[in-house]
């Protein structure tokens, strides 16, 4: 009897512990794994990759108190949780991103499959399930066989001048799989793009690939795996190779200022395991053929792309195809740089747009408008005679009467040529070139091209859009969408100022502050990481780092604001991906950079030397590109020491994190003194005024925390009364003032300014271009009057803090530790706006942030991912009136109460969802 009852208890006990445990496992999932923030890579460029997940929880403050994660050389084993490679056991952490590798060492070609399960305070998740993987590159040059091939002349058809006309290279070799294939990978380096085939059939979906370094730095490549592609008996391997940065666009023309590399060229390395295990290897060699008198007769990122189909090479790429009259190509010189890994995400078509009209300009001439201003190109289809010849030029805007304007391209010819093959339709679109444009001329079409005949293809990095953000007010969201715009423009491997004229350079000023904004919007991690590679890259041996980097335009000029970026980029990785790898990495060219200013243009502890001033001001008459009017623009050798003060300051920061306190000490000292000197030469001790009083010459000290305490009502009220009594609650600022305005005005107690100067309307303010038309943001202010010369309709400069203002003070979501493990909810609140919906897919999940108020009532729907938390902000003075999912507080689980701060309710809350309502609400109206 007894054992019967011991029996039935053990039942119960049974039934019940695995009902919990299956609530428990209902309850918190694992998703969005990623290997170096990237999903399932392969030919990563490094042995000890960083693993990150999500979790999921259908309960309220879930927190991670321990991980497994089992790494295997097979799925199988993956299958039978045998961690042959590392199985790093139950490990107490909280630690849920960026967790380093710490198997087996991992060498060149190792397959890795992972999966991840967590313990929380809320229960335990099963293993991860889906399939994720990553493997290893190249990591060492010995594992390169493959040789550079290409050809160092240009032909007949080509020419090779200023506006070069370069065909694009067509290789190919034909080879035999003699067994049934295991795996086989491609590697492959294609200067400056390549498009890759087996077989006839396209590889990956990326374009304009791979990409752009300095090559004699470092040379990027891309690795796929083409198990499915060989075929047992005879294969080809083909590819093209096009301009991009490599055979520059302007060879031959200023060989001072543009950077030359010479002739395209190839490495390519394709590796065959058969099922036996033995092993074949087929590289790039002079075994190859290749010819260059195919269809795309020339590419040239400014001037556009001419493709001949009626010299199409009719199954090149196939077996069977007769290459007798091919050429052998040459073997090369390799670039220089150092071969590795491409880790930023790859260019793709990332969009589609569909034009919006289409007049006759005039017989035979047709404008086209994409209603929108984007990079990328337009896909055509066509059907005419063999031979026919159709032109698109490209261009941003439009003469008044209706033709093209293309001033502002300056020399760019921005014009793609499609020659007929004649018979069937046929679809086109180019492949080694992008343009930035609205507007499309169209001479030459057989018949009358209708808007259904082509489609506009916008062509970026493949990064996530992992924001989202809309308030009640739709002028600040048409400047949100042309801010959108403007940058998904200006990704081109690299962070480029336009996408449209004769430049389109990496200049490092126009994303000091850009890229924290822009942070929130694309998952950019990994771009810009590579961006400071390309940096460091460019430093020449003395510390001097340039303005443009790749520095395909040599401007060594020397100043704070432009080569600074690469310590505010740092730290931005820093703070919103938790990333500390780039600040390692480049602390000590940073740091020499540093020291290589203090000692050329330090004097009495100022920093003297300054290029750009407060770049692009609102000019004092509408045709001005830059003011002559000393009273707009503030003094260079204030903002070269107040950017000196600030990198001083990032650098100790970044000293502390790295545990180095001689340089702690260093950069301290260092900082008391510039911040002394500044305050010596620019502070006037009788009225508080900064130098001649812009708004720059305030807000820099004031923002940067060089005002000395008792000034700093002072100060800031000098940048009050600038705005709104001399601006007329206008921007005043150019690039380097306006990276701080928004967000410098809202911490000093006036977001109301802010607001104001972001929902203008007139001249000059972002709502003036989108009143003028605008779909992206302007150069200028007054973009719409200025000279052509240097004024495009797509650049991100102007924006400065704004993006970042928008969801950090108006949507009120901010990191608090790096990468979001707490965060700040504050929402500025500011008469006139009455709801803001901010969403934004942090390193550990969803965070979202929409608030409403009405009839006196504040309404707030809050995310927060699990295992991070959020100390939220409530505007009400006592916290009886709030509710939360219609219960009083107490009632309420889940948060703690942290007192009142600045009239502000402070409550700090775990992961889930939340409705708040405060009825007791403190309007700002
Ligand atoms: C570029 C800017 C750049 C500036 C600096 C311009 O031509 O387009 O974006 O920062 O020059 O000189």
């Amino acid at each position: 009897m007894i054992k019967r009852s011991f029996h039935i208890v053990l039942l119960v006990i049974g039934i019940f512990s695995c009902f919990m445990c299956n609530s428990a496992v209902a309850a918190v999932g694992i998703s969005n794994l990623r290997c170096e923030m990237l999903y399932n890579p392969q030919g990563i460029s490094t042995a000890r990759p960083r693993l990150s997940w999500q979790i999921t929880s259908d309960q309220r403050n879930t927190v991670q108190t321990a991980y497994e994660i089992i790494v295997a050389s097979s799925k199988q084993k993956l299958t039978r949780n045998e961690g042959d490679l590392w199985d790093s056991r139950k490990t107490i952490s909280d630690k849920s991103i960026m967790v380093n590798y710490a198997g087996k060492p991992l060498i060149s070609r190792s397959q890795c499959y992972w999966k991840v399960r967590v313990w929380t305070n809320k229960g335990i998740s099963e293993w991860s399930n889906q399939p994720a993987n990553w493997s290893v590159g190249l990591l060492t040059p010995s594992d390169w066989q493959a040789k550079w091939i290409g050809y160092e002349h240009g032909f007949p058809w080509d020419s090779v001048s200023k506006f070069s006309r370069l065909s694009a290279r067509y290789y190919r070799k034909q080879f035999q799989a003699t067994q049934s294939i295991k795996k086989a990978t491609v590697y492959i380096v294609g200067l400056g793009h390549y498009e890759l085939y087996i077989n006839g059939k396209t590889i990956g979906d990326q374009v304009l690939a791979e990409a752009p370094t300095d090559y004699t730095q470092s040379v990027l490549y891309n690795t796929f795996d083409v198990t499915a592609d060989i075929q047992r008996g005879d294969n080809v391997i083909g590819t093209v190779l096009g301009n991009g940065r490599f055979f520059t666009m302007r060879p031959k023309y200023k060989p001072k200022k543009i950077k030359e590399f010479g002739f395209p060229r190839l490495l390519l390395q394709l590796e065959i395991t058969y099922q036996d295990g033995s092993k074949k290897t087929i590289i790039s060699d002079d075994s190859w053929k290749f010819t260059a008198d195919g269809p795309i007769r020339t590419n040239n990122e400014y001037d556009g792309e001419e493709y001949d189909a009626t010299k199409e090479l009719i199954g090149w790429n196939k077996t069977g195809y007769d290459d007798n009259n091919w050429l052998k190509p040459e073997l090369v010189e390799a670039p220089g740089g150092k071969i590795e890994a491409q880790m930023d995400a790859p260019i793709k078509i990332m969009d589609t747009v569909k034009p919006i009209n289409i007049v006759q300009l005039k017989p035979g001439t047709w404008i086209m408008d994409m209603g929108q201003d984007m990079a990328g190109w337009v896909q055509m289809k066509v059907k005419g005679n063999r031979g026919d010849k159709v032109t698109l030029c490209y261009a941003e805007t439009l003469k008044p009467d209706g033709d093209l304007y293309t001033a502002n391209l300056r020399d760019a010819k921005a014009t793609d040529v499609y020659i007929l093959k004649g018979g069937d339709e046929e679809t086109w679109h180019p492949v080694f070139v992008y343009h930035g444009f609205r507007y499309v001329e169209i001479t030459g079409y057989p018949g009358a091209p209708t808007i259904s005949d082509f489609i506009g293809q916008v062509v970026y990095d493949d990064m996530a859009n992992t924001g989202q953000f809309e308030t009640s007010n739709t002028l600040i969201n048409q400047i949100y969408h042309n801010a959108y715009w403007g940058i998904r423009s200006d990704y081109k491997g690299m962070p480029v100022d336009c996408p449209q004229r004769n430049e389109r350079m990496p200049w490092l000023g126009d994303r000091a502050t850009g890229s924290l904004g822009e942070s929130f919007v694309f998952d950019n991690e990994n771009l810009y990481a590579k961006w400071l590679d390309d940096i460091e890259q460019s430093q020449k041996p003395d510390g001097s780092i340039p303005d443009v980097a790749p520095a395909y335009w040599n401007y060594y000029s020397d100043n704070m604001t432009w080569p600074g970026t690469y310590i505010l980029i740092a730290d931005m990785l820093y703070n919103q991906f938790a990333d500390k790898a780039p600040i390692e990495k480049h602390y000590a060219s940073m740091k020499k950079w540093l020291g290589y200013m203090r000692q050329k243009y330090d004097k009495n502890n100022l920093m003297t030397k300054d290029k750009y001033g407060d770049w692009c001001v609102p000019p004092e008459s509408p045709e001005l590109i830059h003011s002559r009017d000393s009273s707009r623009n503030t003094n260079g050798e204030l903002i070269a020491t107040a950017y000196y003060y600030r990198m001083l300051y990032l650098m100790q920061h970044f000293a502390v994190l790295l545990n180095k306190p001689a340089d702690v000490q260093l950069f301290s000292t260092l900082a008391l003194e510039a911040k002394n000197a500044f305050n010596h030469k620019f502070l006037n001790k009788k009225t508080l005024r900064y130098d001649n009083n812009t708004v720059t010459a305030n807000l820099l000290p004031l923002y940067f925390g060089m005002v000395p305490d008792a000034d700093k009502k002072v100060v800031f009220n000098n940048i009050v009364n600038k705005i709104t009594i001399d601006a007329k609650s206008h921007i005043s600022t150019g690039v380097i003032g306006t990276q701080w305005l928004m967000r410098g005005l809202t911490d000093f107690g006036r977001p109301d300014i802010a607001y104001h100067i972001a929902a203008n309307d007139d001249y000059p303010s972002w709502g003036y271009m989108v009143k003028r038309g605008a779909t992206t943001i302007w150069e200028l202010w007054n973009g719409d009057t200025a000279a052509p010369a240097m004024n495009s309709r797509n650049h991100v400069m102007l924006l400065g803090d704004l993006i970042a203002w928008f969801y950090q003070d108006l949507g009120g979501v901010k990191a608090d530790e790096p990468g979001f493990k707490t965060i700040i909810m504050k929402p500025a609140e500011v008469a006139g706006l009455d709801s803001v919906s901010a969403s934004y897919q942090t390193p550990y999940g969803l965070v979202k942030s929409n608030w409403r108020r009405h009839d006196k009532q504040f309404d707030w729907v809050i995310t927060i991912p699990p295992n991070s938390k959020a100390v939220v902000y409530l505007p009400v003075n006592s916290f009886s009136g709030i509710r939360e999912g219609g219960k009083r507080i107490p009632a309420a689980s889940g948060f703690k109460y942290l007192g009142q701060d600045k009239g502000e309710a402070k409550i700090e809350i775990g992961s889930g969802d939340y409705h708040f309502a405060a009825s007791n609400y403190l309007s700002k109206e």
